[in-house]
């Protein structure tokens, strides 16, 4: 392999020095292969492959570093990277508003692009895992290190049985201070009792510190930045319990609809493709305790306390906390849009929700009395990923003799996409001679104080794996915990019980989801 060209050098140094104040440097990883099933998959072009060249930007790879994507499809080393090069630009620049081609950097590809090989493989045969080791061996023959990751970009059904197969080929095996890491992407398990099944399946060939368990809801910044804000600053955790807050809202609204995912998205839906893992990852970072370090495990245990907090639900009480719904045809963007039951792949009597809301109870010293609601829909009105913290109203009595008439709760809104950033809405007196009072916001914008963000997520995900840092990670428990949390809830819908309600495309949901909130006496928070 060659050394990066001295203008990649330039380049990247460039790039971190055209804006001083962010990007805290990190060193390079430590030399490593790593090995992606499921590269012909969409997965790896519009998200891994796009991570990849911003790490090498970023600098963050040696020299030593490649890749090695396995697939059923016939290729070779060449109509590998042919193929990645095509779709590269369009993916890689399409965050942070940067998106002129100009800004796509040659030399960088150009570097990743060599380190690109592909071998055709078929994941249920111990040949593809033979072939492999041949190829690992070879490869680290070359560069005096046998350091792997295997990402496993592929459909659920095949992690255990790759799984089981590198080990048998001897590929997960440890030695001489190499190390040997599995990377699982979601759906872990499709209820608890497969998740635990896959767990054992794993653990039984790999150690737990071998296995990282990806939620790329946690490479998202501001989902970083929550454990910054609470635990960084002095003013906010004073007030962070039940003596002052009266709710939380997390709400994950997206205007797409199943795109080609209907085969997967039938079997799933909503609930299963986004609570027990990015809402509760939402929910643990808010709601856990400070942990008595950034330690991996210190961080996942706080994370795990919480979700074992959340009021175990029965059959009956899941059905009374959550509302399900399904898309009907609208227009969403003014566009119109279908149904749900007439998308591509999906049953036209389907029962499959689109949408869930549910609340939560949290039985613990710090939460107990302060419910959790959270949405999460396809085809909605907006694209918004947000928790907001609604403060408890302070007591009316001194403005009896104004013309205020009520007082509004203070609210903390994390925003985690599209915008990144943070704002407070507090009260502030109108101008004039009588009191009249206003909403007003205080506003952080990621991008006000960071520049734009062109990152995918990924990146900081990968390089932990690489760095063998799993605090970003589900640990074993932690993925058995979310679904046991909504298991009584799968349970119930699976003898239908509970209506499917229907929500137009371009609505914020049923009606159904509003009365659950309104039930006591709230509101969701208006987001368009
Ligand atoms: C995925 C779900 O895990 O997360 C998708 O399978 C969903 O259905 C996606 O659209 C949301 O992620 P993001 O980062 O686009 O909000």
């Amino acid at each position: 392999m060659s050394s990066p060209k001295p203008d990649l050098v330039n380049s990247i140094s460039d790039r971190l020095t055209s804006n001083p104040k962010l990007l805290a440097r990190a060193d390079p990883a430590p030399p490593c292969t790593l090995v992606i099933f499921g590269a012909g998959g969409d997965l790896t072009k519009r998200l891994l492959m796009p991570s990849l060249y911003n790490m090498t930007i970023a600098g963050l790879f040696p020299d030593e570093f490649c890749v090695v994507g396995i697939d059923a499809v016939e290729g070779s080393d060449e109509s590998f990277r042919a193929k990645q090069a095509e779709t590269m630009q369009s993916f890689v620049t399409r965050k942070g508003g940067k998106s002129h081609p100009d800004n796509f950097n040659e030399t960088a590809w150009d570097w990743l692009r060599d380190r690109l090989h592909y071998q055709q493989g078929d994941f249920g045969s111990d040949e593809t895992f033979n072939k492999l080791k041949e190829r690992l061996d070879q490869l680290h023959s070359e560069t005096q290190y046998s350091n792997c990751v295997f990402y496993l970009a592929v459909a659920d059904r095949f992690f255990g049985l790759i799984i089981d197969r590198l080990a048998t080929a001897g590929l997960l095996h440890e030695e001489d201070g190499a190390f040997r890491r599995i990377i699982v992407e979601k759906p872990f398990g499709h209820d608890l009792v497969s998740a635990k099944e896959l767990n054992a399946r794993i653990l039984k060939v790999a150690n737990e510190s071998q296995v990282f368990r990806i939620d790329h809801f946690l490479g998202k910044e501001t989902v970083q930045n929550i454990m910054a804000l609470r635990f960084s600053n002095g003013i906010f955790e004073p007030l962070w319990n039940r003596d002052h807050i009266d709710h939380v809202q997390i709400t994950a609204a997206e205007t797409v609809g199943v795109e080609t995912r209907g085969k997967f998205y039938e079997v799933t839906g909503a609930l299963r493709d986004m609570v027990p893992n990015h809402m509760f990852q939402l929910l643990t970072m808010v709601a856990m305790e400070p942990p008595n370090s950034f330690d991996a495990d210190s961080v996942r245990s706080e994370k795990a306390k919480v979700v074992a907090a959340i009021h175990k639900l029965t059959v009956d009480t899941a059905l009374v906390d959550a509302v399900r719904g399904q898309y009907t045809a609208g227009k969403v963007d003014n566009l119109d849009v279908p149904g749900y039951r007439t998308e591509p792949d999906i049953d036209s009597n389907s029962r499959t929700e689109t949408f869930v809301a549910m609340k939560f109870a949290i039985e613990n010293w710090r939460w107990a009395g302060v419910p959790f609601y959270i949405r999460t829909g396809k085809r909605m009105a907006v694209r918004d990923t947000q928790i907001s913290i609604h403060f408890k109203q302070p007591p009316f009595a001194l403005f009896r003799d104004t013309p205020v008439e009520r007082l509004t709760h203070n609210v903390m809104t994390i925003h985690v996409q599209p915008e990144e950033g943070v704002d407070l809405q507090f009260s502030a007196k109108v101008p004039g001679p009588l009191v009249h009072l206003g909403a007003v916001h205080m506003d952080f914008r990621y991008s006000d104080y960071f520049g734009a963000d062109n990152s995918t997520g990924y990146e900081t995900l990968l390089y932990d794996v690489l760095i063998g840092d799993s605090t970003l990670f589900q640990r074993a428990d932690n993925v058995e915990a979310g679904w046991a949390a909504v298991q009584p809830l799968l349970d119930a819908w699976a003898r239908h019980r509970g209506d499917v309600q229907t929500y137009k495309a371009g609505s914020m949901g049923p009606v159904s989801a509003d009365e659950l909130l309104a039930r006591d006496g709230r509101l969701w928070k208006k987001l368009v």
